[in-house]
């Protein structure tokens, strides 16, 4: 079984800094403590400047890890506050990390075929998961977003094979990742899928997987403030009605089985 610990690390140097898309940056940190232990999916909490303002760190994916060199990448968008400073940070200069943090996906499977749902920045993580179950696995990935110009980069995907989907038809199928799904699961039954992304990707992968009765998990996003699990505000609610109604992103998250999760009215 993985071992969950976390580390806070004030100083882990920014090795490198890289506009790789519209709007779109891969960061790479050397944070030796998190690169030993990080599992595809969880995430890491970072401050995003060296000021007060904003006071909160942000949550991102670990989108690649270089366990002998002890780096870490992310690949991030900007949106807001936050990720605009913090695609001003230098390379050479250093990041107040804290993580892996939260529950990532399960990989301990073998000579079993899945699929990765990645919709988005949602292919982040999905391209780390990737490469580690590939050792063991037959590992199909399914790629989507609005344009090419909005993914992180697929280079470093040459481990699987992947389709690709985009809205404007920059690259790949011209339309939804999910209609590049359902079609390979008209031919093929795979053992389990990932997905990440959009919630409405997610609640629409959900229905074909619950058609389908394939495992299927979630990484689930949610605006963040601890961490940790210590201030609830990442709640999203259970399915089901018994025992606790609540999930903590951050800390029961943020990846989950399908059937955990409330998509009423979604799907
Ligand atoms: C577990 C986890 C992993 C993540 N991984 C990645 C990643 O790999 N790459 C990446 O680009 N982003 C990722 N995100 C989202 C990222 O954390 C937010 O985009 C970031 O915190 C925004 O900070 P900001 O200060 O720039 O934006 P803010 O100024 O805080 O907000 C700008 C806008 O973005 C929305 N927003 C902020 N945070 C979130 C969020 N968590 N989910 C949905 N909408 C949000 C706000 O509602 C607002 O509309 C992840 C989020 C979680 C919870
Ligand atoms: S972010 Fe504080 S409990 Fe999840």
């Amino acid at each position: 079984m993985w071992k969950r610990v976390k580390y806070h690390v004030p100083d882990a140097l920014v090795v490198s800094q890289r506009q790789t898309g519209t709007n779109i940056y891969t960061l790479t940190i050397a944070c030796r403590e998190i690169a030993t232990e990080a599992k595809p999916g969880q995430f890491v909490h970072l401050r995003c400047s060296s000021g007060l303002d904003p006071l909160l760190r942000r949550p991102f994916s670990i989108y690649q890890v270089e366990r002998k060199e002890g780096l870490v990448s992310f690949c991030y968008q900007v949106v807001g506050k936050g990720t605009k400073l913090l695609s001003r940070v230098k390379e050479g200069t250093f990041l107040d990390v804290m993580g892996p943090l939260g529950h990532g996906f399960e990989t301990e499977l073998c000579g079993k075929r899945v699929g990765l749902i990645g919709g988005g920045l949602g292919i982040a993580p999905l391209i780390f998961l990737g490469q580690e179950l590939a050792k063991n696995n037959e590992v199909q990935g399914f790629w989507g977003g609005r344009s090419k110009v909005m993914m992180p980069q697929l280079a470093v995907t040459s481990d699987f094979p992947y389709f690709l989907a985009t809205e404007d038809g920059s690259a790949g199928h011209r339309g939804l990742v999910t209609e590049l799904v359902e079609q390979w699961l008209q031919q093929e039954t795979p053992d389990q899928l990932y997905a990440c992304g959009p919630r409405p990707m997610l609640a629409a992968v959900a229905q074909l997987a619950r058609s389908k009765e394939i495992p299927l998990q979630v990484s689930l996003e949610s605006v963040m403030a601890c961490g940790v699990g210590a201030c609830l505000g990442c709640i999203c609610e259970k399915a089901g009605a018994d025992e606790e109604k609540r999930l903590k992103v951050c800390q029961d998250g943020p990846v989950f089985w399908a059937e955990e999760v409330q998509w009423d009215g979604e799907n």
